[in-house]
């Protein structure tokens, strides 16, 4: 009779979970592994073409992409499901997009939502969240911009670090795209060549925050960066990610395309190719044969995928959450919350004496809201972030909700005329413009692109195409076009990257008119990133950042335009007032080259105002800093002080710490930076001190030659202020003695869950 060895992993992670060394344990796996069984485990389970039809017949929010299962050993492998505005195997809850996440600096939400997220993702049969997306925002016309927290690495390092720890409590997640993933049409055939310091200074601070979070996956980027695709970068796979920051975890493939040679991919550090058996299962076994790659290159991979899957047993083999917890109420009161707290205010004058923001609803009898957007679905891109939430509050919903005694008049802006007749006779008007994801998010196809399906394998082996088929006529997985009550269509949206920064014509059209029938106007713009507003801002007198903000937007954004949530959202970029002041974005280009300079640091450096600061947003209420002080103690740059709410209402305060040292404004590098910073809500009247620590790691600079980082000696310019380019940010000057430091080098956190 056969041995049985399906205990084998389960053995293995007991030992682990019980002290011990994942990568012994993982090895001696490999050891009990046939040739075939480890190669097997390099790329996804599922054969190329059956995947691809299954895709094509509304599969991609169907169910997990597996990965890594032997049977035989009690492997199981690993589900993937993507993200980020939530888990993409529906009916699920719909957040706002990480964008708009960004605006709320909120570090402790964004790890309730990704604890949510992770709950949610579970259930529908996954252990892996492909959501954490940390490519820094280059420019706002970037397509899948909404996917991203902002343009600076320092916050969006935090708020990435904050949904992995959040989604760690559940599954694995994984950090994406390494790296410079930063245009959308261009994504497949794009190189990016970037010098060592820009690449380690502007590009790849927030995957090293959360590669020191302890996340279990990265996954590479479709681009090049210096010359070779990212799926084959030794540089960046190995160089950096493993031997220079400690990475313990494993590398996945983007989705196809993302490798082009399956032994060079192997040699490079790319641990699994994905979502099908592709490059590595048509070259492998010859490249072995040829010695163009060694079984221990192959058992490094597979080693390094056990490691992690044992390490992670004990959180993803829990309890698994039942499917009522799939948008459920308290997810949809998170989501509300994460939309109300990323509203920022840009604009708010009084009219007649009054601003116009908050409305009191006790004067409001009929309020217009106006705008193709006011009443729609239009949760964000329609790419592999599209999350089908089962319900969505739109602007118009929220509100008649929340002014229930109120008429409150949806008037979609197709009759302008009609239009402006009601919106005169309003107390207030409400306009909703901007974008869907017919204007921006992720992209397939383009004309560079026709050649890459020579990469496509031959026929599938019929035997795993047979296994596949009759393994999904028995469990069919989520049917998306019956899930959810009129959801978009199927299949992906055109997205791709903005081809303007302007609102559409009509939409500037309609807010002109409107706010020329009633002064009370009130303008929303639903967007991914910076939308610039100048030919139209200066005569409307309230304008929002309202952003694709999730299935309870609506609600969200009533809750702040009426005041019972103050508006406390703050800009994760730049808007600048003429696009001429942002770096060039060629949306075809094959060769581009990124250097230290975008968004404020390119703004500051060449002296042009921006329409709204990084950092900026508005209050209802008002504040003052007391006190604050910046001294250098042993666990970095520490500031202190006491913030006031001198208003009448309770608020929220960002305060952010911006420096550098007193000699960067003479070199290459912006002269201060985003160091810190600190979400604070204060009732009015009272007092809330705030510490802020900063870490000199985030103050070392990139030493070119040596490879290394350096924390430089010598005086400190410390702002702490209210945005980037707050003119009335107390400075401090703080010493910091000389030290030629690496900066911190330990592996990865081992033991994933709740800290
Ligand atoms: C995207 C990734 C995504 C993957 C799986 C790719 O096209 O670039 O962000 O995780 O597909 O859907």
């Amino acid at each position: 009779m056969a041995h049985d060895d399906s205990g084998t992993f389960e053995r293995a992670a007991r030992a682990v979970s019980a002290g011990a060394d994942p990568i012994e344990a993982a090895r001696s796996i490999v050891g009990a592994m046939t040739p075939d069984e480890r190669l097997w485990c390099l790329d996804g389970d599922v054969p190329f073409w059956a995947g691809l039809e299954d895709l094509g017949a509304g599969g991609y929010h169907k169910r997990p992409f597996p990965a890594a299962r032997v049977e035989r050993l009690g492997i199981p492998g690993f589900a993937f499901s993507d993200g980020p505005r939530g888990v993409v195997i529906g009916p699920a809850t719909c957040f706002p997009v990480s964008m708009a996440r960004g605006a709320t600096w909120d570090v402790d939400l964004e790890e309730r939502i990704g604890d949510a997220i992770g709950r949610e993702l579970r259930a529908v049969g996954a252990t892996l969240y492909g959501g954490v997306c940390v490519n820094v925002l280059r420019h706002p016309a970037w397509g899948r911009a909404q996917e991203t927290y902002g343009e600076d690495p320092v916050h969006v390092g935090e708020l990435a670090a904050a949904l992995t720890r959040g989604v760690q409590r559940h599954a694995m997640a994984c950090v994406k795209h390494l790296a410079c993933n930063s245009m959308e049409n261009a994504r497949f055939v794009v190189d990016v060549t970037v010098d060592e310091v820009s690449l380690h200074e502007v590009f790849l601070p927030q995957f090293r925050r959360v590669v020191d979070e302890g996340v279990a996956v990265v996954m590479s980027a479709y681009n090049s960066v210096n010359g070779h695709w990212c799926g084959e970068n030794r540089p960046l796979l190995t160089d950096v990610l493993r031997d220079e920051w400690g990475f313990q975890g494993f590398v996945i493939s983007d989705w196809i395309f993302g490798l082009r040679h399956a032994a060079a991919s192997v040699g490079a550090g790319l641990d699994v190719e994905m979502p099908y058996r592709m490059m590595r299962a048509q070259g492998l076994p010859t490249a072995l044969q040829r010695h163009e790659v060694s079984q221990d290159d192959v058992d490094r991979c597979v080693t390094r995928l056990l490691a992690t899957l044992l390490r992670f047993h004990g959180v993803v083999a829990g309890p698994r959450p039942g499917p009522e917890v799939l948008a459920c109420g308290e997810h949809r009161a998170l989501a509300r919350e994460a939309a109300a707290k990323s509203v920022v205010l840009l604009r708010n004058e009084p009219v007649a004496g009054t601003a116009v923001l908050p409305i009191d609803p006790a004067t409001v009898r009929r309020m217009a809201v106006a705008g193709r957007l006011a009443a729609v679905r239009n949760l964000g891109d329609g790419g592999s972030s599209d999350v089908w939430a089962p319900t969505v509050v739109t602007a118009v919903d929220g509100l008649r909700a929340a002014l229930h005694s109120a008429d409150v008049v949806h008037l979609d802006g197709g009759d302008l005329a009609a239009t402006v007749a009601t919106a005169s006779e309003c107390d207030v008007a409400l306009v909703v413009v901007g974008y869907t994801r017919e204007d921006e998010g992720e992209y397939i196809g383009g004309d560079g692109t026709a050649h890459l399906a020579e990469l496509f394998p031959g026929p599938d082996d019929p035997d795993l195409a047979r296994q596949f088929t009759a393994g999904v006529a028995a469990a069919p997985g989520v049917d998306m076009s019956t899930a959810v009550p009129g959801p978009e269509p199927l299949g992906f949206a055109p997205g791709g990257d903005r081809r303007s920064l302007r609102l559409h014509a009509e939409d500037e059209a309609l807010i002109e008119a409107v706010t020329a029938a009633n002064p009370r106007t009130v303008v929303a713009i639903v967007a991914g990133s910076a939308v610039v507003v100048s030919s139209w801002a200066h005569r409307v007198p309230a304008i929002v950042q309202s952003w694709y903000a999730g299935m309870e937007g609506g609600n969200g954004l009533a809750d702040v335009l009426l005041g019972a949530v103050g508006a406390g959202g703050r800009l994760p970029f730049t808007v600048p007032t003429d696009e001429a002041h942002l770096p060039p974005f060629e949306r075809d280009a094959d060769a581009v080259t990124y250097g230290p300079w975008h968004g404020w640091w390119l703004l500051e450096r060449e002296g042009n105002a921006p329409a709204y600061p990084f950092g900026f947003g508005l209050s209802y209420t008002t504040f003052e800093s007391e006190g604050f002080s910046a001294t250098v103690e042993a666990d970095g740059i520490v500031v202190r002080g006491t913030v006031r709410n001198t208003g009448s209402r309770r608020g929220t305060d960002v305060v952010q710490v911006y420096g550098g040292h007193r000699h960067w404004d003479a070199s290459d590098r912006p002269a201060r930076r985003l160091l810190g910073f600190a979400r604070i809500e204060i009732d009015a009247g009272a007092r809330a001190d705030v510490v802020i620590r900063v870490p000199l790691a985030r103050v070392a600079v990139r030493d070119p030659e040596l490879r290394r980082w350096v924390v430089e000696p010598g005086t400190y310019l410390i702002d702490v202020g209210r945005h980037a380019a707050d003119r009335a940010a107390p400075r401090f000057s703080v010493e910091v003695a000389p030290r030629t430091q690496r900066r911190r080098r330990e592996p990865n956190r081992t033991a994933p869950g709740p800290r």
